[in-house]
C-alpha cells in the first residue's frame, strides 16, 4: 500500500514536510477518517521513491503533532483531530459592496496614511526623520536581551497601566536636568508617541464646539485630530518669537496647542518673553496649554530653553514628549507630563484604548536612560546633526543668495526655507527635484495645518536632514540646482 502523495523534488519545501503535509491536510478534511491504518514508513518509500529515514521523519513528525499513532505489532493509525484551521470561503466582494451596512462616522485622514508605501526617493527630506543609521542598535539589542533575562511575568501579564516605573522615574529625572522642570513619576503617562498623548489629550478635553487655539502655521495631524472632536479651531499667528497670544483673550479658547522649543513647521523657538506672556494669558482665561516638544531635545547653537512647563505656576500645561525624533519613531514611544487633576482620567483613557504600552520596550528605554547611554547618543547624534545642518544651510545660501530665507535651523531636525521671489514657487521646485530622485516637501506637503493659505504660490519649502549625509545633501541640492537652472535657460 503506499499514498498517492504529488512530490515535487528540488522545491523549497522538503519532501518529508510535503509528505507531512499531504497527510495532515487529508487528516483535517475528513479524507482519512480517524482509525484508517496507513502504509508502513518501508512501503511508503518505495512507493514514493524517496529514502526510508524522509518516511520515518515525516511520520514522527505526524505523531508529535497527534495527527497519526502507531500501534505496536499493528501498524501506524489516523486519530481523530480537531482541525486548527478553517476553511477559506469564497467571499462575493461586488455582493459586499453593495450591501447596506452601518455607515462609518468619523472619518479622517492620517499624514501617514500611506507613507513607506510607495518608492522612497534617492535622498528624501522629509521633515521628521531620525537618521537609521544613527539608531543605536548594539546598545538596544543588548539591553533587550537583559531586560528579556529578567521579565518574568511581565511579559505574561497587563502592567501597569501608566507604563512602566522605572521609565517614568527616568524619564522624571531626565526633565529635571534636561527640561527644568521636576515632574512626579505619578504624574506622568506613557504613551506610544506623542501622537497618542494628543489623542488622549483631545478625548480628555474636548467636545463639539469647544475653541483651541492653534498655531498658524501649525501641526495638521494635531488640527485634524480636534476636528475630529469637533473642535473650533482659532488660527493664531506665529512670528520670530513663536506664537503670538495677543488676541486669545477675546476668544477665550480653552486649549492652547503649542510646538514652543521648535515651531513646526517654521521651527522658531518661543523666545523667553512670548513664553511667559503665553503662560499669563493662559493663567487670565483658564485655558489649558498643550506643550508639543516632540524634538526639544536636539538642539545645537545655544544651551536649551527649558520648557514651557518649567514657567508654569498654575499646573495648567500638559507636556508631550517623545522618542521619535531623538531615538526613533519606530520604537513609538512618547510620554503626557499631566496637571494632577487630569492624570487620573488620562490613565484611565489609555488603559480602555490599549491596556497599556509593551513592556519590553519600556524597560530597555529605562535602562537605555538611566545608565547614560540616552546622554551619550544626543550628544552623539547633536554633533552629527549640526554638520548635516551646516551642510544644508551653506548649500542652500549659496543657491539661493541673500533673497533666500532659512528658518528654525538652530534646533531640531527641519529648517524651512524661503525661496526667493525670482524663482519658481515651492511646488514647482519640488515637482523638479523629484525628477532627479530627491522628495522636497511644500509645507503643505509636510503636513501643514494653514487655513486660508493658496498651496500654488508658496514659496516656503521644509527641510528634514537628519537622515541625510552631509555628502548627501550637497549632491541632493547641487542635482536640483543643475536641473532648475536648466529650466530657467530654456524659459528664457
Ligand atoms: C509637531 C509634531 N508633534 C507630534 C508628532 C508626533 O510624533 P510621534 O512620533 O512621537 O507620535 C510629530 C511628528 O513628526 C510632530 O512633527
Amino acid at each position: 500500500m503506499s499514498l498517492p502523495i504529488p512530490l515535487e523534488r528540488g522545491r523549497t519545501q522538503s519532501l518529508q514536510e510535503q509528505i507531512y503535509r499531504f497527510i495532515r491536510d487529508q487528516i483535517l478534511h475528513g479524507k482519512y477518517p480517524a482509525g484508517t491504518q496507513l502504509p508502513s514508513t518501508r512501503e511508503l518509500a518505495d512507493g514514493l521513491r524517496v529514502s526510508r529515514n524522509t518516511a520515518v521523519l515525516a511520520y514522527q513528525w505526524l505523531v508529535s503533532e497527534g495527527y497519526i499513532e502507531t500501534r505496536p505489532g499493528a501498524g501506524t493509525f489516523t486519530r481523530s483531530v480537531v482541525s486548527d484551521t478553517i476553511e477559506t470561503i469564497e467571499r462575493d466582494e461586488g455582493l459586499s459592496a453593495r450591501a447596506d451596512k452601518p455607515a462609518v462616522v468619523l472619518k479622517c485622514t492620517s499624514p501617514l496614511a500611506d507613507y513607506g508605501s510607495g518608492i522612497r526617493s534617492q535622498f528624501d527630506f522629509w521633515y521628521g526623520r531620525a537618521d537609521p543609521r544613527q539608531f543605536p542598535t548594539k546598545t538596544w539589542s543588548r539591553l533587550m536581551w537583559e531586560t528579556l533575562s529578567y521579565a518574568r511575568s511581565s511579559l505574561s501579564e497587563y502592567g501597569p497601566q501608566p507604563g512602566n516605573l522605572a521609565l517614568r522615574e527616568a524619564i522624571a529625572e531626565y526633565l529635571a536636568t534636561a527640561r527644568g522642570f521636576s515632574a512626579s513619576p505619578d504624574h506622568i503617562l506613557i504613551t506610544a508617541g506623542a501622537q497618542e498623548g494628543l489623542n488622549i489629550v483631545t478625548r480628555l478635553l474636548v467636545e463639539a464646539g469647544t475653541t483651541i487655539a492653534v498655531e498658524n502655521p501649525g501641526y495638521g495631524a494635531v488640527a485634524t485630530l480636534f476636528e475630529t472632536a469637533g473642535a473650533t479651531l482659532l488660527p493664531v499667528p506665529v512670528d520670530g518669537d513663536g506664537l503670538i497670544p495677543d488676541n486669545l483673550a477675546s476668544h477665550r479658547p480653552k486649549l492652547i496647542y503649542t510646538t514652543p522649543s521648535h515651531q513646526f513647521p517654521t521651527g522658531v523657538v518661543m523666545s523667553l518673553e512670548r513664553r511667559q506672556a503665553l503662560l499669563a494669558m493662559a493663567e487670565a482665561i483658564n485655558a489649558y496649554v498643550i506643550e508639543d516638544d516632540y524634538d526639544g531635545e536636539i538642539i545645537y547653537d545655544r544651551p536649551p530653553l527649558a520648557a514651557l512647563a518649567a514657567l508654569d505656576r498654575s499646573q495648567r500645561v500638559i507636556y508631550v514628549g517623545s522618542f521619535s525624533k531623538s531615538i526613533g519613531a519606530g520604537i513609538r514611544l512618547g510620554f503626557l507630563v499631566l496637571p494632577p487633576e487630569l492624570i487620573d482620567w488620562a490613565v484611565s483613557l489609555k488603559s480602555l484604548a490599549s491596556y497599556g504600552q509593551a513592556w519590553t520596550e519600556q524597560a530597555v528605554l529605562a535602562e537605555f536612560i538611566r545608565r547614560g547611554s540616552f546622554r551619550t547618543h544626543l550628544r552623539r547624534i547633536r554633533t552629527l546633526y549640526r554638520a548635516r545642518r551646516d551642510a544644508l544651510t551653506d548649500t542652500l545660501r549659496d543657491w539661493l543668495g541673500p533673497e533666500g530665507g532659512i528658518s528654525g535651523s538652530e534646533s531640531g531636525v527641519h529648517l524651512m526655507v524661503r525661496l526667493p521671489d525670482h524663482m519658481p514657487p515651492a511646488a514647482r521646485i519640488s515637482a523638479i527635484a523629484r525628477q532627479v530622485d530627491v522628495a522636497l516637501y511644500t509645507p503643505e506637503g509636510a503636513g501643514t495645518w494653514e487655513p486660508g493659505r493658496r498651496a500654488a504660490d508658496d514659496r516656503r519649502l521644509v527641510f528634514g536632514y537628519a537622515a541625510l549625509t552631509p555628502q548627501e545633501i550637497e549632491t541632493a541640492i547641487r542635482r536640483i540646482r543643475v536641473r532648475v537652472d536648466r529650466e530657467a535657460q530654456e524659459a528664457g
